[in-house]
């Protein structure tokens, strides 16, 4: 404990003194990131860490301070591309679906249209870089260590984490939240606290993106070796040599279909790590035969373990959202600002209009281009139905992109689906589901959020960015055919408002669960029944953390890092 305090003094001074001679909007040369087609077909590390995502990104940088580390990422580079970078260009890549994207489209047996990473920092390359940490109740009944939770918070903070620039519209919906009742105004902070605040962003005031790859700038370069185009196929057990199967490699295969294999070395503290994230994790834990033993024989796997929770409790927060037209411009935004309610619905907004694959006016986190279909339901969002919305918006005039959608997240949700694999590799999709709304808690709590949605959308302060339909039915004509939902003046009862929560429903891409803490892994997050193997991502989520889980995942990340650490250093200490 002593040594571990000494060195995390020292990793300390480093990071101040780093961060202060970093320049920021430069890309970072990484000396330890290769493609993986350079990679020798046999190597060795203390740890091997598979997926270089929003989880896998801080645990590798701090894993490599005091052992050797090797990152597998089956994505590229996120630097120097601007689809990442920019803002504005929200939605090109999530409507790139080349195998090479940065994002995988995935569609839930649900019918919702979904996203899943495929580039290094994961996640945090896609999303809509709202920053907002867990409530310290959720990190209290999780278990996590409050302190070594708040600092693994800051660590991740004093790289990614920025306060937006406010514009007029944003400002007008957390004024609109207030006047619902949605109290009190917490003003900006990163806490997750009942009421209306501005939350944090990866953002920086220039509006460039900062991702979890960006935090592998804490990393002690000669203890990691990041490989891009890396994709594990499997893990590797030793059945044998211990009560328990033990992991103690990772076959993987580089751009060119070339298989490597990396190897722990000798030593008990040495372990892999899967950081694949909520569809990744389970599907590898899968390929390699740990998980529902009748599955893996129907795949012809070979059973390391019969492990029947693995791919089960997946869930997906559902979104439903208004698309309010403005008489006014307003400026392009993502989410900045959050109504934690009362009742466990979060209520947040995105306005302008966004480029999503073309250079043509476009809803971003709402565009058919990027799977975003609520006119019709689930089921009915077939490739033509998402052709023909596509074709209807690139006819609407640009007036009918002026403006700005409220949207709403549930707590949760209590509703739960699960995984099953497809085929056996990794590249493709698993079949998921996630009986969006199929608990009637998670239905009244959309039914409640749409109810305050509307009050926002009535009040004074945001009046000025909405129109009077009754004296606009033009622009209620012209709205109406476009693909989003206006306000829905015809939902009038609890039960028609039920069926426009489960007609709508979208994702805000929250998905979690499927290695849960307390069934596939333990609190440690080792995985149950096996050694040397622990899981950290959002999979192991029994509930997404804070309104938006980034800020989670990457803590989680540094925060197990630490905790590896200290366990590794003690028993150093102890063999002393
Ligand atoms: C479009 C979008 C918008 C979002 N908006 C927000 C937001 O505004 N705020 C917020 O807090 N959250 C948001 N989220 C959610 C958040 O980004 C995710 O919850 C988080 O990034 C998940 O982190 P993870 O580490 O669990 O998985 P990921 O970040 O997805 O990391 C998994 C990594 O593993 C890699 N991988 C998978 N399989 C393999 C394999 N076999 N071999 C090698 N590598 C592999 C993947 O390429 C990926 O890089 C959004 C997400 C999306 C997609
Ligand atoms: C990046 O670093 C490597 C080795 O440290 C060096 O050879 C290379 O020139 C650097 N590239 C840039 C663009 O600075
Ligand atoms: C851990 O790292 C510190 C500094 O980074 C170093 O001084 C120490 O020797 C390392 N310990 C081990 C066991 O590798
Ligand atoms: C962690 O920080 C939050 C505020 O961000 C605070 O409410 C909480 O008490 C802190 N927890 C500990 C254990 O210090
Ligand atoms: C890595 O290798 C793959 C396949 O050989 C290639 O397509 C890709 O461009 C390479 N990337 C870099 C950054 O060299
Ligand atoms: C499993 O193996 C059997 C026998 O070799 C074969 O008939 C079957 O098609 C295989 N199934 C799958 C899913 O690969
Ligand atoms: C905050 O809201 C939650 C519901 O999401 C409720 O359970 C809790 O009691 C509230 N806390 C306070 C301090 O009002
Ligand atoms: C950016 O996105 C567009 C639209 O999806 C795509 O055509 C283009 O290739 C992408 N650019 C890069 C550098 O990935
Ligand atoms: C409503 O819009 C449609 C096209 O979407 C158009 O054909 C029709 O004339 C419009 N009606 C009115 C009253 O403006
Ligand atoms: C609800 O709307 C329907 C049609 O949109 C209408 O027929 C009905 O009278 C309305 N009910 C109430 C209570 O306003």
């Amino acid at each position: 404990m002593g040594l571990a305090c000494k060195i995390f003094g020292a990793c300390f001074v480093g990071i101040l003194f780093f961060h202060g001679s970093c320049v920021s909007d430069r890309a970072p040369n990484y000396s330890f990131m290769h493609n993986a087609t350079s990679a020798p077909t046999i190597s060795y590390y203390d740890y091997i860490i598979v997926g270089g995502g929003t989880a896998g990104c801080p645990l590798a940088a701090t894993l490599s301070h005091n052992a050797s580390v090797l990152l597998l990422e089956r994505g590229g580079s996120p630097y120097g591309n601007p689809n990442i970078t920019n803002l504005a260009n929200f939605g090109a890549t999530l409507s790139d679906l080349s195998s090479t994207s940065p994002s995988q489209r995935f569609i839930s047996e649900d019918g919702v249209i979904n996203a899943r990473a495929r580039i290094l920092g994961g996640g945090s390359c896609l999303n809509a870089g709202f920053y907002t940490r867990a409530a310290p109740e959720y990190v209290r009944a999780v278990g996590w260590d409050g302190r070594l939770a708040n600092e693994s918070y800051q660590w991740a903070e004093r790289r990614v984490a920025f306060k937006p620039r406010m514009g007029q519209w944003q400002s007008a919906v957390r004024d609109g939240l207030v006047e619902a009742g949605v109290l009190p105004n917490n003003g900006f902070t990163y806490d997750h606290i009942n009421g209306t605040k501005v939350g944090g962003t990866i953002f920086d005031q220039d509006g460039n993106r900062h991702t979890a790859a960006d935090l592998l700038e804490y990393a002690n370069p000669s203890g990691l070796t990041v490989l891009l185009h890396a994709t594990a196929y499997k893990i590797l057990f030793a059945i044998k040599a211990r009560p328990k199967p033990v992991a103690h490699g990772v076959i993987y295969r580089d751009a060119s279909g070339a298989k490597h294999r990396a190897y722990l070395k000798r030593g008990s503290k040495n372990e892999i790590i899967i950081s694949s994230g909520a569809l990744g994790s389970p599907q590898l834990l899968m390929l390699s035969g740990v998980g529902p033993a009748e599955q893996l024989r129907a795949h012809n796997i070979t059973v390391v373990l019969d492990q029947p929770m693995v791919g089960q409790l997946m869930s997906d927060n559902p979104m439903n959202a208004i698309f309010i037209p403005s008489p006014l411009p307003v400026e392009v935004s993502l989410i900045q600002v959050v109504g934690i309610t009362q009742f466990g619905t979060y209520i947040e907004a995105a306005s302008g209009e966004n480029f999503a694959g073309s250079p043509q006016r476009d809803y971003g986190m709402f565009s058919p281009k990027i799977g975003q279909l609520s006119t019709v339901p689930p089921k009915q969002r077939t490739p033509e139905a998402l052709a023909k919305a596509t074709e209807l918006m690139s006819n609407l005039d640009q007036q009918a992109f002026q403006g700005g959608f409220i949207l709403e997240k549930i707590m949760g949700p209590i509703s739960t689906g699960h995984l099953e694999l497809r085929t056996r590799s990794p590249k493709d999709n698993p079949s998921v589901t996630f009986n969006y709304f199929k608990e009637p808690q998670d239905l009244q709590r959309c039914v409640d959020g749409i109810s305050t949605m509307e009050k926002v959308i009535d009040s004074k302060s945001f009046s000025k960015f909405r129109f009077d339909y009754m004296s606009v039915p033009q622009l209620l004509n012209m709205t109406a055919s476009a693909p989003v939902n206006l306000l829905p003046r015809h939902y009038n009862s609890s039960q028609s408002l039920q069926d426009f929560c489960k007609d709508t429903v979208m994702t805000i891409w929250h998905y979690h669960g499927g290695c849960q803490v307390g069934s596939v892994v333990d609190r440690d997050y080792k995985v149950i029944g096996v050694d040397a193997l622990r899981v950290i991502d959002g999979s192991t989520f029994n509930v997404s953390p804070g309104t938006n889980p980034q800020a989670t995942v990457m803590m989680l990340g540094r925060y197990m890092g630490v905790n590896i650490l200290r366990e590794r250093l003690a028993s150093e200490d102890q063999a002393k």
